[in-house]
């Protein structure tokens, strides 16, 4: 976490100026203080107003601002500060950093600074690639600047891609507590992708099938992961829950959208189904809903089974996480249960729990878990659903 950390955030003229309004967010999220300055061209891009009103303070823009300068801002700005971050850094702010200009309020304020840098650089690939650019950072690296991406992907440009786009903010946000965390997180620069929730598979524009599962259990893992140091990836059925801090999250409906989702996040070091997949759904949900036909006879509804996302991942070639952890919620033979799923599914680790309704763990705040592993079980006892998480996160940490 970032609690009180103070970031000077610079955001220069790209597209990904537009990613750096939720970079903000995230810091803040962890309980970073950010300020910004923004330099003309990122002005092109996005206002003063959009990011003072997430900041929650002035904005930075000119160099002879009568109401800053008379304090020497450009000075003051950086010493207020733990980390400077260039996000998106253009090539041309990297080339007048590299070369010791200032001829505007961020590059003088990169001069003037005694802190350490942080640089995100988006830009065209070609640009990029240019040996001016690598020359460019070449010298900044020398200069003991610190780097985060650029990643590899689809320019803003059509049809063009390469390495040159600016990295995810919570990629962002991983680096920026790589350099201001010195204490050893457990899960420090792991990435791990959750499911959590139900899911909802269609019967009718108005109908669907679902479960109880409310999600809390899946949150707080993905919540404690995110504190443990992980960039998280949480795939989430419909529920009620707010986003957990710091973690990215992406909401599905079906199984078959979980699937894909879960997909997209890997690789990853650790994946944690905690979702309660709905094990069938209508093989031809109705586009439109489905009317009583008068006869008195239910509608016949043709269930077709889900793919198993768990499964699916335990049994990868290639992208298969080193540690695949499922759980298994069950009312009658708990621990031989579990064992059935720890081999079929291919999972590293079983979370078992009995989910009677006399436990009341569907939707409630505390949970008994049994972990079940190739080596034998361990027993745990019952703890409100935020401690099995720290707890289990721990567990992870060790195992992976
Ligand atoms: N799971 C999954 N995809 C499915 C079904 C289950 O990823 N289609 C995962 C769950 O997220 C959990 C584990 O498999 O980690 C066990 O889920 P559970 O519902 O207990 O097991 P099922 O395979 O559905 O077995 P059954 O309902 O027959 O007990």
């Amino acid at each position: 976490m970032l609690s009180d950390k103070r970031i000077l955030l610079i955001i220069t003229g790209g597209i990904a100026a537009y990613k750096s309004l939720d970079l903000i967010r995230r810091l803040q999220e962890r309980g970073a203080k950010v300020r910004a300055v923004l330099t003309n061209g990122g002005s092109q891009f996005i206002t003063p107003l959009a990011v003072g009103a997430l900041t929650g303070d002035t904005v930075f823009t000119e160099l002879f601002d009568r109401e800053a300068e008379h304090d020497v801002g450009h000075i003051r700005l950086s010493r207020e500060a733990d980390l400077v971050v260039v996000a998106p850094a253009t090539a041309n702010i990297m080339a007048k950093m590299a070369h010791g200009l200032a001829d505007d309020l961020a590059s003088c304020v990169l001069l003037a600074n005694d802190k350490p840098v942080l640089v995100a650089p988006a830009m065209n690939s070609k640009m990029w690639s240019h040996p001016a650019t690598q020359r460019n950072v070449a010298q900044l690296k020398a200069d003991g600047l610190h780097f985060v991406g650029p990643n590899a992907g689809e320019m803003a440009e059509k049809g063009e891609a390469g390495y040159g786009r600016m990295s995810e903010p919570l990629e962002i946000v991983v680096a920026i507590e790589d350099l201001l965390s010195p204490k050893d997180l457990p899960l420090k620069g792991k990435r791990i992708v959750i499911t959590a929730g139900p899911t909802h598979e269609p019967i009718d524009p108005v109908r669907y099938i679902a479960n109880r599962s409310s999600g809390k259990q899946g949150y707080a893992i993905a919540e404690a992961a995110a504190e443990a140091g992980a960039q998280v990836t949480l795939v989430s059925g419909p529920t009620i829950l707010a986003d957990p801090k710091g973690v990215e999250t992406i909401r599905v409906e079906s199984a078959n959208a979980m699937l894909a989702a879960v997909e997209c996040a890997l690789p990853a070091d650790i994946a944690i189904m905690a979702a309660a997949v709905a094990d069938w759904r209508v093989a031809h949900d109705s586009n439109q809903k489905i009317k009583k036909d008068g006869s008195g006879l239910p509608p016949a509804l043709n269930l077709v089974e889900n793919p198993d996302i768990l499964k699916t991942v335990g049994h990868l070639q290639d992208k298969r996480p080193k540690l695949v952890v499922g759980f298994a919620a069950e009312t009658n033979d708990l621990i031989a249960n579990a064992r059935g799923k720890l081999e079929r599914k291919g999972a590293d680790m079983i979370v078992a729990n009995d989910v009677s309704p006399e436990n009341n763990v569907m939707g409630g705040d505390n949970n008994t878990v049994r972990l079940v592993t190739h080596g034998g079980v361990e027993d745990w006892p019952k703890m409100g659903k935020d401690e099995v998480a720290r707890q289990l996160v721990q567990k992870i940490a060790e195992l992976s």
